[in-house]
Formats: structure tokens, C-alpha cells, sequence
């Protein structure tokens, strides 16, 4: 298979490209990204090294029509898989304008060039933020749950994964979603709560939780969630959604404290700073659906998960040096400084 993965060098996309790199050697992977803040060119070089004829980089935006069908076009690309994406919540609160331009006008040009181009398969990734918040004994999201986004970034990404319906309805483009709860990993940008919070234990640093840690977030190591999306792409139906989750539901307290214990450390840097606007309350995803149709399982379990992240970070102090600079640290100190 031909395939176009965009946001490639992004966390949960550099991992997608390993790991199919792995189990799929025989598939031609394009990594399209524009390489933001967020998008590390490095992340992938030892397969660029290599010389791999079954990988190629290519420097742009999914937001240019010409471009990304030239990509199409050149590459004569079978299917897409569409990961690019301003990604972060907090940012998206700051300034919410690039989340528009990027989530929903890039993910509708994507869509325009691969139906223009006669693509076979296009899986779009999404997230369980669309769906809102659910309160403490409500059941776990279903593929039925109606979208009532709360932050800019989950607005724009519902708003993608309504074209998408719209573009399966009318034109009968072969789209499918897939919906996933937080994911946590190697590679991934330290804005995000684990990796976040692991740099400011080594720096010693004050751990910020918002508002009072009682918002529970369900976590997915990131192999499980690239197992949903290529599934997705091998197994899904057009103009489905399939839900992914982790079966780990922790409130935001409960996972610094298993992070501190395992890093051997108290609690006293721990504080408590005001809550982010239009906080969802909880996540859980019911994944009955992906399960039955397509055979997803989650298989690393938080305990297991968290070990391997952290000693992937542990082993790769390099790579947190590395994107710890510029942007990071300009948008850390507006957004950190301002919730004291
Ligand atoms: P990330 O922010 O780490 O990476 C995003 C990547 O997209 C970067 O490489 C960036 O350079 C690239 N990109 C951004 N704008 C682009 C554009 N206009 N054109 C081309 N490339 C562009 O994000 P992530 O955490 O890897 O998330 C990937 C996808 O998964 C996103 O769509 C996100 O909404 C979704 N998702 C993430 C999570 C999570 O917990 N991280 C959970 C569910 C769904
Ligand atoms: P985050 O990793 O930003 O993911 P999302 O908002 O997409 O779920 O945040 C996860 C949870 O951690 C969320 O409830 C907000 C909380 N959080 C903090 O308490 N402090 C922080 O510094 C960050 C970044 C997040």
C-alpha cells in the first residue's frame, strides 16, 4: 500500500510510522507535515538514514490544495491517514484561530484532494474530546453520543469530523473516523500532562495542577491507539466512527502521585493553580464497537505503560532538551506565569 500519513513527525505519528514501518514493510509510507512547534523532523531520521525506500518525507501543509495533490499525484498515494492537527488544549484557549485553519480547513483540503484523486481509504483521526464531558456516574462514551465540543481544539475537531460525514453522505468518499481518549508515550511534546509533568520533576520544578486534580482523563498507551487507527485503515467501514479507549480511567491527582512514586519522589512539589477554562470534568471511552467489528483490544496496561514512557524519557533526556526551547518555553512562561 501507497500511503500518506500526515503529521508524521507529531507524537502519536512518529509512532504510527515505527511501528507500521514494522509490521508492514512492504507498505510505502509518504509523511507529509509542516513541522510546527510540535513536529520534530528528527524523531523519524534513523529511518530517513536508512535510506528506506519504503519512506519518504515531504515538507508542507495539508492547508495547500496544490501541494498536498501534487503529493497525492507524485506519490500516486492509495490511501491517507490523516494524524495533523494543532493538538494542545491550552493553546487552543489562547488562540484559537490556527486550530480553525489547521483541524478543519486542512482536514477538509485533505479530503477535497484525496476524493479529487480518487483515494481509496482515508481514515481521519479524531479524538473523544467532541463528544464534552461526561459527569462522574455517567457511562462511557458511544460512537451514539452526540458532539457537544467545550474547548476550541475539541470544537474544531468536531467540526472536521462533521465534513467528513458530510463528505461520506454526499460524495461517498471512503472516510472513516476514529475517536481516541488521551494517549501517552515516547515522543511526545512535554505541553501534554505526563510529559509535562516528568520535565518538572527533573528540573524541579512545581508540579501545576488545575483546579483541585479531580478530572479524570482514560489513558491509552500510544501503540494501542496507532493498533485502533490501523485497523481503522485496514478493517473500517466508510462513514463510521469507531471509538478508542484504554480502560485506565485516573483522575489527574492519582496519576501525578503514581508518576512521583515511581520517579521516587513526594509530594511537596505538587501545586494547585487556577482551573482551565471550560475544564471537561471526565473521559471514558466504550470501545464495544471497535472490539466487535474490528478486533481492538487495548493490550499495555497503565502500570506497564507509564514505566515504559518514563524510561523512554529517562533515556532520551536529549530529545526533551532538544524541544525544550523557543516556542516551548515562550508559550510556557505566558500560560504558567499568568495561573500562579
Ligand atoms: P502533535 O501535536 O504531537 O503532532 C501534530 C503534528 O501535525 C506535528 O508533527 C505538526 O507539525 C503537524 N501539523 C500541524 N499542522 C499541520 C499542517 N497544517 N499541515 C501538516 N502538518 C501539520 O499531535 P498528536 O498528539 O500526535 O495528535 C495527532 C492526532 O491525534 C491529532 O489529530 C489529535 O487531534 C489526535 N488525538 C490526539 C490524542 C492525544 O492524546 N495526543 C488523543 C486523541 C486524538
Ligand atoms: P492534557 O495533557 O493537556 O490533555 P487534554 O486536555 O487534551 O485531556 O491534560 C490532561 C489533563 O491534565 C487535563 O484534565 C488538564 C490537566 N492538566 C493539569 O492539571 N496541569 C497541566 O499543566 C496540564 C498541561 C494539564
Amino acid at each position: 500500500m501507497r500511503l500518506l500519513v500526515t503529521g508524521g513527525c507529531g507524537f502519536i505519528g512518529t509512532n504510527f510510522v515505527y511501528l507500521m514501518q514494522e509490521r508492514h514493510p512492504d507498505w510505502e509510507i509518504i509523511n507529509l507535515d509542516k513541522l510546527t512547534y510540535a513536529g520534530n523532523r528528527k524523531n523519524l531520521l534513523s529511518i530517513e538514514n536508512n535510506n528506506a525506500a519504503n519512506y519518504s518525507f515531504v515538507h508542507g501543509d495539508i492547508c495547500d490544495k496544490e501541494f498536498v495533490s501534487n503529493t497525492l499525484e507524485e506519490h500516486k498515494i492509495e490511501a491517507v491517514v490523516n494524524f495533523a492537527a494543532e493538538s494542545h488544549v491550552d493553546r487552543s484557549i489562547n488562540d484559537p484561530a490556527p486550530f480553525l485553519t489547521t483541524n478543519i480547513c486542512g482536514a477538509q483540503n485533505l479530503m477535497e484532494c484525496a476524493r479529487q484523486a480518487g483515494i481509496e481509504k482515508f481514515v481521519h483521526v479524531s479524538t473523544d474530546e467532541v463528544y464534552g464531558s461526561l459527569g462522574m456516574n455517567d457511562p462511557a462514551f458511544t460512537e451514539n453520543n452526540p458532539l457537544e465540543p467545550n474547548s476550541p481544539y475539541s470544537a474544531s475537531k468536531a467540526s472536521a469530523d462533521l465534513m467528513a460525514r458530510a463528505y461520506f453522505e454526499t460524495y461517498n468518499f471512503p472516510v472513516s473516523i476514529t475517536r481516541c481518549s488521551n494517549n501517552y508515550g515516547p515522543y511526545q511534546f512535554p505541553e501534554k500532562l505526563i510529559p509535562l509533568m516528568y520535565t518538572k520533576v527533573i528540573t524541579g520544578e512545581q508540579l501545576p495542577i488545575y483546579g483541585d486534580g479531580s478530572n479524570i482523563r482514560d489513558w491509552i498507551y500510544v501503540d494501542d491507539h496507532c493498533t485502533g487507527v490501523e485497523l481503522t485503515l485496514l478493517k473500517g467501514q466508510p462513514g463510521r466512527a469507531y471509538n478508542f479507549g484504554g480502560a485506565a480511567e485516573k483522575t489527574n491527582l492519582e496519576l501525578v502521585h503514581e508518576l512521583l512514586a515511581i520517579l521516587g519522589k513526594d509530594e511537596s512539589l505538587i501545586t494547585y493553580v487556577t482551573d482551565r477554562p471550560g475544564h471537561d470534568q471526565r473521559y471514558a471511552m466504550d470501545y464495544a464497537v471497535a472490539e466487535k467489528e474490528l478486533g481492538f483490544a487495548p493490550s499495555v496496561t497503565f502500570e506497564q505503560g507509564i514505566k515504559k514512557t518514563i524510561k523512554w524519557y529517562q533515556d532520551n533526556g536529549q530529545w526533551l532538551e532538544d524541544v525544550r526551547s523557543g516556542a516551548y518555553r515562550e508559550f510556557m512562561n505566558e500560560w504558567y506565569g499568568d495561573r500562579k
